[in-house]
């Protein structure tokens, strides 16, 4: 048998470095390389004397269409973040912080496979405690077996006697295999363990949902690792102490990614909210400086979003910037836009931004609207509250196109909004459909000149 070898492996980022350092050459992080034993494969080539025999290659043209299965979840929302359901044989990651209600969402989906068999493996809770939480839910499913188990290879021994339809791990950080010395929870463990899970799964044709709980940073725990080995990954957005939940598709190999779903979690668990729009803009309060609304898309759906800035003369040397679900680095890059191209005096002035509902703001099209928040807080005077905006800014100050504008439009009118406010590229070629709706179509080349009409500057 050949000799186990010596790896370190990033417990941030997963990443295998051959010796030890001090900083992880991936993701940088300093002091999170872990020692760990890998098992090399026995070496096939040593032992061969002549080249194995060539496997039949075959034309794009001549494979057959195969028949998927989806199982439809009946949760609009999770069947929306899947790509429309359950892929048959696919293995779902889903992460997110402690009590953020993975383990509830998994509860609720039990039922909805019946007559299928779904096996729930918690390492976490004894079946006493799961079914304190089912009775909560008011989850009677005759379907649902439980198992309080965190040995892998009696986990697979399970599967491989109850051939389930669904086996849900709640969660991987608990899970441990005897072939390995390091104790749960240790990358080694999770990226063995998950990729011992996903094969057998497969081969059985089995769905396989992982719950993997998320650092402090953010990250999936043995994230990157495990990202790459499943078809889908989910994660749930949204602070602990709110009530909203978002799930995302970070990555789906059976549908779009960053499709997002919006739940609410109540008395009997996470109910979907049907008009997210809605929902975003619904806190909001017109007429104060500092706020303005995203005509924005998520995945494939419009979505109104409040995006709130507060600005203030700072006590310190250092002005503070702070941000709450939108990047950082872009902030900063629209204050220097702010200050450089409209002369506007942002150096000085602590400056906080939120994105209203716990929601992360990633595509371009946000800037416009950060950026009208952020003015509007500067100047001290108020967006006018039935325009809305979006559009990504160029350093020169000017506004470029963004995608899918005809359905953040649709969006806008459809919410009774007045205006939009968007790059003038976007409105080269309207259809004569979106003339006749209840909308100002407002197009602009730069900043300066979409601020003066969403009523400031
Ligand atoms: P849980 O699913 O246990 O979170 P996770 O598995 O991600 O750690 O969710 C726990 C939280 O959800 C807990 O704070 C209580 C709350 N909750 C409700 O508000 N309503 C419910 O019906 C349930 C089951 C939980
Ligand atoms: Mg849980």
């Amino acid at each position: 048998m050949a000799k186990s070898a010596v790896r370190y492996i990033c417990s941030n980022c997963g990443a295998v470095s051959l010796k030890y350092q001090g900083k992880c050459f991936e993701c940088q992080s300093w002091g999170t390389l872990v020692e760990s034993r890998v098992e090399p494969e026995e070496s096939v080539r040593g032992r061969r004397s002549s080249a194995p025999a060539a496997p039949r290659t075959q034309r794009l043209l001549d494979v057959e269409p195969s028949e998927f299965r989806r199982h439809t979840t009946g949760i609009g929302e999770l069947d929306r973040v899947l790509g429309g359901g359950l892929m048959q044989a696919s293995a779902v990651l889903v992460g997110g912080e402690p009590g953020i209600g993975k383990s509830t969402l998994m509860l609720q989906l039990a039922p909805r496979m019946a007559p299928a068999k779904v096996l729930y493996i918690s390492g976490e809770e004894s079946p006493n405690q799961i079914r304190e939480r089912a009775k909560r839910l008011s989850i009677a499913a005759e379907n649902l077996l439980l198992l309080p188990e965190v040995n892998l290879e009696r986990i697979i021994a399970a599967i491989e006697h109850e051939k389930p339809a669904l086996v849900i791990i709640d969660s991987i950080q608990t899970v441990h295999s005897e072939e390995y010395q390091s104790s749960a929870g240790t990358i080694t463990q999770i990226r063995e363990c998950a990729a011992l899970l996903i094969r057998k799964t497969k081969q059985l044709n089995v769905v396989l949902m992982i719950i993997g709980h998320i650092t402090k940073e953010g990250a999936l725990a043995g994230p990157k690792a495990l990202e790459h080995m499943v078809d889908t990954v989910l994660q749930f957005e949204g602070e602990g102490y709110q009530r909203y939940r978002i799930i995302r598709s970070v990555k789906n190999r059976f549908g779009s990614t960053n499709e997002i779903g919006v739940f609410r979690m109540e008395e009997n668990g996470l109910e979907e909210v049907a008009n997210p729009s809605e929902f975003f803009i619904s806190g909001r309060m017109s007429g104060v400086p500092g706020n303005s609304i995203l005509a924005g898309i998520e995945g494939s759906r419009a979505l109104l979003v409040e995006v709130q800035a507060l600005v203030s003369k700072t006590g310190y040397a250092m002005p503070q910037r702070i941000s709450t679900g939108f990047d950082l680095k872009r902030m900063s890059i629209i204050l220097a836009v702010l200050e450089k191209r409209l002369g506007m005096q942002t150096w000085g002035q602590d400056v906080f931004v939120k994105i209203t509902g716990g929601l992360k703001l990633v595509e371009p099209a946000a800037d416009l609207a950060v950026a009208a928040a952020i003015a509007s807080g500067l100047a001290n005077l108020p967006v006018d509250a039935s325009t809305v905006c979006c559009g990504e800014i160029g350093l020169s100050g000017e506004l470029r196109a963004v995608s899918d504008s005809e359905r953040r439009i649709r969006e806008a009118a459809h919410l009774g909004f007045r205006r939009i406010v968007l790059p003038e590229a976007n409105t080269r070629e309207l259809k004569p459909s979106l003339k006749k709706l209840p909308i100002a179509i407002t197009g602009s080349r730069t900043l300066q000149d979409a601020l003066s009409h969403l009523g400031i500057a």
